[in-house]
This record gives C-alpha cells, sequence and structure tokens, in this order.
C-alpha cells in the first residue's frame, strides 16, 4: 500500500530534475544520430522518422532504461541505444495512435500530428520503419555480456511491442470503443498498450549490467508493471483535467471519443488514489536495492505526480 517516498534528503528532487534532463539531452543527441538522415533517400520518410521521434517528449522510457541501469551497473554507451530503441517503439507507436484510424488526432508534442505534418501512408511507414530500426539497433549493438542474454533480450523487447503487448493493448482500446468493460478488463488493456513496453524498458536497462538474481529481476519487473499501469492511469487523468497547452496533444480526447478510462470507470478522485496506491507499491517493490535504486523511486513518483 501507499508507502512514504523515502529519498535521502541529500538527493532532492531539484537533483533529480538535473539527472531527468542530462538523460533527456544525451538522448536526444543519441537519437539524432541513430535515425537516417534527413537528406538521404527516401528523404521525405527519413525527414518523419526524425519528426515523429525528435524534439519532444518526456523520455521517461528511456529514463526508466537508465534508472534500472544503475541498479545492474550496467554501462551508459549501452543503455542509450536500448532506450533509443525503445524510444523509436514510443515514437511509432504515437504516430499510429495518432492516425484518423485510431485516435485521429491532429497535435502530439506541441506540433502538428505526423499524418497532419506529412501524410497518412508517410505516418504509417514511419511507424514501420521506426520500428525496425530499433530491432537492428537491438541486434547491431553488444548489449550485454553473453550472447544468451542478448537474446532474451531481443525476445523480451519484441513480445513488449507485438500482440501480447503494445499492439495488442492498441487493438484492445479500439474494441472498447463505447463499450462498458469491467475494471479487470481495462487493467489488462492498459497493462498491455502501456504498461508493456514501460516494464520492457527497465528489464532491459538492467539486462545491460551485471546478471541479477532471479528475486532481484522479479522485484524489478513489479516495479515495471506497476509504474506502466500508473504511467496510463495518470494519462487518463490528465486527458481529463489538465488542458491542450499543458499535454502538448488535445484535451478531453478520451471523452470525445468514448474511451473508457481509469476516469470514466472509477471517477477522478478514485484514479488518483489508484494511482497514489500504484506508486507506493512500486517503491515497495524497489525498496530492497536502497540508494541503488534512487532514481526508479524518483521516476515513479515523477509519472504519477507530472502534471503533462
Ligand atoms: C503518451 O506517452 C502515450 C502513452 C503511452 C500514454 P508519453 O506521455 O510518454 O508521451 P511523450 O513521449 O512524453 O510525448
Ligand atoms: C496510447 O494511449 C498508448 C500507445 C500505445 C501509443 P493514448 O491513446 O491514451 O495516448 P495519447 O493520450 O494519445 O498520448
Ligand atoms: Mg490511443
Ligand atoms: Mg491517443
Ligand atoms: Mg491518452
Amino acid at each position: 500500500m501507499a508507502a512514504n517516498l523515502k529519498i535521502s534528503p541529500l538527493k532532492p528532487m531539484s537533483d533529480f530534475q538535473d539527472w531527468a534532463r542530462t538523460v533527456a539531452l544525451e538522448m536526444e543527441h543519441a537519437l539524432e544520430s541513430l535515425l537516417p538522415a534527413a537528406n538521404t533517400e527516401p528523404a521525405r520518410l527519413h525527414d518523419a522518422m526524425r519528426y515523429a521521434t525528435l524534439g519532444g517528449g518526456k523520455r521517461v522510457r528511456a529514463m526508466l532504461a537508465f534508472a534500472a541501469g544503475l541498479v545492474s551497473g550496467a554501462d551508459p554507451k549501452r543503455i542509450k541505444i536500448v532506450a533509443a530503441a525503445v524510444e523509436m517503439i514510443h515514437a511509432y507507436s504515437l504516430a499510429h495512435d495518432d492516425l484518423p484510424s485510431m485516435d485521429n488526432d491532429v497535435l502530439r508534442r506541441g506540433k502538428p500530428t505526423c499524418h497532419v505534418e506529412f501524410d497518412e501512408a508517410t505516418a504509417l511507414l514511419a511507424g514501420d520503419a521506426l520500428q525496425a530500426l530499433a530491432f537492428e539497433l537491438m541486434a547491431t549493438h553488444r548489449l550485454a555480456e553473453s550472447t544468451e542474454t542478448q537474446v532474451r533480450m531481443q525476445q523480451l523487447f519484441a513480445r513488449a511491442c507485438g500482440s501480447h503487448g503494445m499492439a495488442g493493448g492498441q487493438a484492445i482500446d479500439l474494441a472498447n470503443v463505447g463499450k462498458q468493460i469491467t475494471l479487470p478488463e481495462l487493467e489488462f488493456m492498459h497493462i498491455l498498450k502501456t504498461g508493456a513496453l514501460i516494464r520492457a524498458s527497465v528489464l532491459l536497462g538492467a539486462d545491460c549490467g551485471k546478471p541479477l538474481g532471479d528475486a532481484e529481476i522479479a522485484h524489478l519487473d513489479r516495479y515495471g508493471k506497476l509504474v506502466g499501469l500508473a504511467f496510463q492511469v495518470v494519462d487518463d487523468i490528465l486527458d481529463c483535467e489538465s488542458n491542450t497547452e499543458k499535454l502538448g496533444k488535445t484535451a478531453g480526447k478520451d471523452q470525445d471519443a468514448n474511451k473508457p478510462t481509469y476516469v470514466s470507470l472509477m471517477g477522478l478522485m478514485p484514479a488518483r488514489k489508484f494511482a497514489a496506491e500504484l506508486l507506493g507499491d512500486a517503491l515497495d517493490a524497489v525498496a530492497g536495492f536502497g540508494e541503488n535504486a534512487l532514481r526508479l523511486r524518483q521516476l515513479a513518483k515523477f509519472i504519477v505526480e507530472r502534471q503533462h
């Protein structure tokens, strides 16, 4: 249940903000150089891939990979590749999520959505190509001590993206428009559509370091599952109570589109309480890692208390 956040007084949240800014900046540079140059053919497709990925986004998934890597003493160079791959999948999922055939959104990260800036076919292909590039990166760079671990990382990543993960969750989301669903059904949808990639970010970041024991991996996995669910619960809350300017995407879309969300099923206050409980449970899950999990604890708090 909701535990108090125990962060060393020597490391206040301002220190977290500095760390988060540094990770976001480094990720921007890494993504800049890993994405195809905009002037190489097919230039319009490459331009769209860069447009969808660069110059915006909180980079929470990248930060989770870095934070988990601190637990296993991972080389930041390796984590950067994993984090870039995850952010590319995330950018692709957003470009597709915004398409007229899905959520039909025109604003993303404070800019026109990819299909508005380019066209639908290009946004679709940019997403396809970002997904392929993410897997190419994971196969090209040495990410773990053993080949077995690296292959396992690929499997974990693929599952998080596919029909048992993000894409599956998106399919359930679309199938549930205008429907009355139960809380367990909603939880399943959220764990897949958003939770799976967030959970993978944590595990892949940790896999870049020294091998952890089964119990340690189970604790990280539980943390990833809880913050992944909390992330989408808070996304539902913000869609309802924040505004378009703050979010950089159109607020109030879920209600307009008749989507089942934690707010529509539970109400705003119980949804907030549920997110706070998930935060407490996530903090408990990594309590055993002590100071090594400081960034994971701070990130969980950020995910639940963020305003955008
Ligand atoms: C938005 O994700 C889509 C969801 C999975 C809820 P983020 O809120 O992480 O989007 P960016 O990357 O910061 O734009
Ligand atoms: C999207 O969920 C989850 C993805 C896999 C992209 P939403 O549809 O709620 O995300 P936003 O609110 O458009 O960012
Ligand atoms: Mg959606
Ligand atoms: Mg959407
Ligand atoms: Mg949303």
